[in-house]
Formats: structure tokens, C-alpha cells, sequence
């Protein structure tokens, strides 16, 4: 049994066959077993956010079958899904979705909230998760107080923090400088190899090639499903990465190489952004 299954998924907005009809997903089927690193990378309006809030049971389907863990989600309530998100999805979004008015630890111990962590753990788990991707010392502050980086390592710290089976990121290296990016990639390929599922969304094939498994999406449709060796964007990408990293001599030759058809940094799988 897979970990998701959707089958023929269709998510419309707008008045179906109106002039004012998207169609956001557009008859998309797709599996995704448990401990897998897929990347489900598309343009702008491919309808990558819409994915993944079908995925993370935030939205439910116009049309079509979803079942995760085995369990249909069509026809739970909104409190099931709610139960359902808490024990088993820890999310980072596109906008971090962080509460102005909580501090930075107080964000990252909420959704501890919901899983009904024992109130004297949540602090500790919180700070323990903000020490993952170094930003523990604005633990106190309010998030309006952090850049646009810190505050997506605070996003990622909160869904660190509700040690999930399942993360699911969207753009989390978005708001990042490239070094910053590789580290929290390494944080999140460390969890997957702790047996965490993680879905990553996003729009360069860079961070898609260090994936395991890469899901193109153009028009709210799957265009194609493959080792990102075999992913034809991220292939011909990666030969012109490398032979500018070798090439112009302002990159140290070795810190971006070809490992297993894909370009691989050197650094990206340290464990955190301290080491
Ligand atoms: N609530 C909504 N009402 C109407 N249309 C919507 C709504 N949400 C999304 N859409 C449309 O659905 C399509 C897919 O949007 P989605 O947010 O999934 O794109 P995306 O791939 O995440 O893009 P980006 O890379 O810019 O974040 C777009 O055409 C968008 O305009
Ligand atoms: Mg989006």
C-alpha cells in the first residue's frame, strides 16, 4: 500500500466550462510510497501549491480519489482532517504562515498544540528544532522582527518540530541565499534519510535534482515522473552548472559535481546549519 494515492484528481476554480474556469489540477493520478524524496517542480500557476494542499488534506478534490495511508480523504470532516494533518504531515509553506503575534518559539510549538504534546516538551522540542537551522537566538522574539531568510528557517524549525512521518515543503529554499539553501537542503535530506517522506515543491531544477524522484507539473497535469537523472530539464541544467563552476574559476572546482546523474554540491548533505 502506498503512502498517497490520488486518482485522477481535478481541482477547478472558477464556474466549470465558464469562461472563469482554471483548472489547478487537471486529472492528475500519482503514487508516493512511504520514505520517499520527490520534488514536484512547474512554472508559476502550474499548480504546484494546489498539489500540495490536496496532498496535505488542506483542500479536498472537485473531482477524483485521494487516499493517504490508506485512508480515503474524500469523505472526512474538516475536524478529521485536522486530525489526520496534525499526526502525520508537518508542513513549511510558501508564505511561512507565521503568527505576528506569537514569538518565534511560541510558532514552532503550535502545531505541538494540536498533536497534543505534553505542554512541559514543547519548549524544549521547539528550541531543540530551532537549533537545527540556527536561529534559536531570536527564540524570543516576534517574527516581524526576523528577514524574509529567518523567518523561513523559523517555518522549517516549526515543521521539524512536530517530527512528522510525512514534510511537505513548498519553496522552502525560496526566500534563501544559495549557501543557506544548500544547508537547509541537507536538513531535509538528513530527515529523509531518517526515514522521513518529504515533498518538496518547487521551480528550480537545482533543488529538484537533489531529489530522489522528480514530478513535472505544466497546466495542472503531470508531464512527466522520473529519477532526476533522467529528468531532461534538470540533466541539460546541470551540465551548464558544472561547466560554469569549473569553468569561470571564481567556484571552487569540486563544490558542484555529478553524482548519480545529478549535480550534486559539496556540503549539501552536512546534517545542519551549525555544522
Ligand atoms: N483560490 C483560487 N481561486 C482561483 N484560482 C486559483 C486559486 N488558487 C489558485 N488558483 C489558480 O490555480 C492555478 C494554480 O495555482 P497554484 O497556486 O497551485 O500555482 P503554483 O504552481 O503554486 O504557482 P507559484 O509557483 O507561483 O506558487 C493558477 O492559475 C492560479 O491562478
Ligand atoms: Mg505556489
Amino acid at each position: 500500500m502506498s503512502l498517497i494515492k490520488i486518482e485522477n484528481v481535478f481541482k477547478i476554480y472558477g464556474d466549470e466550462g465558464c469562461e472563469n474556469e482554471v483548472r489547478a489540477l487537471d486529472g492528475v493520478s500519482l503514487e508516493i510510497d512511504y520514505g520517499e524524496f520527490v520534488a514536484i517542480i512547474g512554472s508559476s500557476g502550474s499548480g504546484k501549491s494546489t498539489m500540495m494542499n490536496m496532498l496535505g488534506c488542506l483542500d479536498v478534490p472537485t473531482r477524483g480519489e485521494y487516499y493517504l495511508d490508506g485512508i480515503p480523504i474524500r469523505e472526512r470532516t474538516e475536524r478529521e482532517l485536522s486530525d489526520i494533518r496534525s499526526r502525520r504531515i508537518g508542513f513549511i509553506f510558501q508564505g511561512y504562515n507565521l503568527i505576528p503575534s506569537l514569538t518565534v518559539w511560541q510558532n514552532v510549538a503550535l502545531p505541538m498544540t494540536y498533536q497534543k504534546v505534553n505542554p512541559g516538551d514543547r519548549y524544549q522540542r521547539a528550541i531543540e528544532a530551532l537549533e537545527k537551522v540556527d536561529i534559536a537566538s531570536k527564540a524570543e522574539n516576534r517574527p516581524t522582527q526576523l528577514s524574509g531568510g529567518q523567518q523561513q528557517r523559523v517555518a522549517i524549525a516549526r515543521a521539524i518540530a512536530t517530527k512528522s512521518p510525512i514534510i511537505m515543503a513548498d519553496e522552502p529554499t525560496g526566500a534563501l541565499d544559495s549557501k543557506t539553501g544548500v544547508q537547509v537542503l541537507g536538513i531535509l535530506r538528513q530527515l529523509n534519510e531518517e526515514g522521513t517522506t518529504i515533498i518538496l515543491i518547487t521551480h528550480d531544477n537545482g533543488i529538484a535534482a537533489q531529489a530522489k524522484r522528480v514530478i513535472r507539473v505544466q497546466d495542472g497535469r503531470i508531464i512527466s515522473d522520473s529519477a532526476p537523472g533522467d529528468d531532461p530539464f534538470i540533466m541539460s541544467q546541470t551540465k551548464k552548472e558544472v561547466a560554469s563552476a569549473v569553468g569561470d574559476g571564481t567556484t571552487p572546482s569540486g563544490a558542484l559535481r555529478v553524482e548519480n546523474g545529478r549535480a550534486a554540491w559539496a556540503g549539501a548533505r552536512a546534517g545542519g546549519l551549525t555544522q
